[in-house]
């Protein structure tokens, strides 16, 4: 039997400058989406999933965020006394139990695969999922979940993919596909941020992986990569010629956004706040009205 994955990492500990001077004091995953921290997404999505453990790799200025998964409890006196049961509920629901979450820090921001490996010695040997709360995916059955069962099939390593537009792959790491079976595909290769003309595919890895513990023994040996970082990416290549891992891109079903920047949290925004009952009719409303009065002043 394959070993179940109930462990995964948030890497939140970069810098976020695309949000700077936001940044300068706001960790870039508690900005909300609607009304919720962009991490509230990625813990629900990985409880769904099964993760019983959240391990966060964090860094300096990023007290909010431990914050944020602490209790409340004048809050939720307070709520308690006024009778605002329906506000008191959601305050709950974001609790933590005790000892589910780890925070871990990384002192010096080396890449995301430095990150990773900084947990190490909290995952030990088995299979874990790692998740960037800065993307962001809408969908009917949760991402974390639809690669988890796919990944109960093959094993190995897995990567979330979707196919981008050509002359955007140099923001990605990109795969080079041996065989195609749909929704999934095995993996010959891979490449981080590789120019334009130089790209395998347009399949391009996003927030979301299932890696075996391998990984950590990669990353141990691993010398700085593209853009002077310890790469994830080059970590998970590593285990492309293994016979007993392998790696497989998985096309989820659903939208993601890039929260990471400003146009794909502005997105985000829209599109999370057009899925609420209590919000679609004002913003629906408005956005006609600017649509109309742009069209006019044209
Ligand atoms: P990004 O490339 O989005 O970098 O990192 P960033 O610092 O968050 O944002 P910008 O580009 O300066 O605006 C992708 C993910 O990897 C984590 C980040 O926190 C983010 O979740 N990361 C990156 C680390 O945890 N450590 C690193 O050294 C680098």
């Amino acid at each position: 039997m394959r070993k179940k994955v109930t462990k995964a990492i948030f890497p939140v500990a970069g810098m976020g400058t695309r949000f700077l001077p936001a940044t300068k004091s706001v960790p870039k995953e508690i900005m909300t989406l609607v009304d919720r921290p962009l991490v509230q997404y990625a813990i629900d999505e990985a409880r769904a999933a099964g993760i019983k453990e959240f391990i966060f790799v964090t860094s300096r200025g990023k007290g909010a965020l431990e914050d944020y998964f602490d209790v409340a409890p004048t809050l939720e006196q307070e709520l308690k006394k006024k009778g605002k049961d329906e506000l008191l509920e959601i305050l709950k629901s974001t609790n933590m139990d005790s000892g589910e979450i780890a925070y871990i820090r990384q002192h010096k921001a080396l890449g995301l695969g430095h990150a990773i490996w900084c947990a190490r010695r909290l995952v030990h040997n088995e299979p874990f999922a790692v998740m960037l709360p800065d993307d962001v995916i809408a969908a009917e059955k949760p991402c974390l979940q639809q690669m988890v069962e796919a990944y109960e099939e093959t094993g190995g390593n897995m990567v979330a993919a979707m196919e981008v537009p050509q002359d955007r792959v140099s923001s990605y790491g990109v795969l080079d596909v041996e065989e195609d079976m749909g929704s999934m595909v095995k993996v010959k290769g891979m490449v981080e941020k590789p120019k334009t003309e130089d790209a395998p595919s347009n399949l391009a890895v996003i927030g979301r992986y299932i890696l075996s513990p391998n990984i950590f023994k990669n990353l141990n040996k691993m010398k700085a990569g593209a853009g002077g970082e310890i790469q994830l990416t080059d970590a998970i290549a590593q285990e492309i010629d293994n016979p007993e891992a392998g790696v497989y891109g998985y096309r989820f079903r659903g939208q993601r956004f890039d929260c990471g920047s400003k146009a794909g949290f502005l997105q985000a925004t829209v599109a999370f706040g057009l899925a609420r009952d209590d919000l679609r009719d004002d913003l629906e409303g408005y956005l006609h009205e600017v649509m109309a009065s742009r069209k006019a002043a044209e």
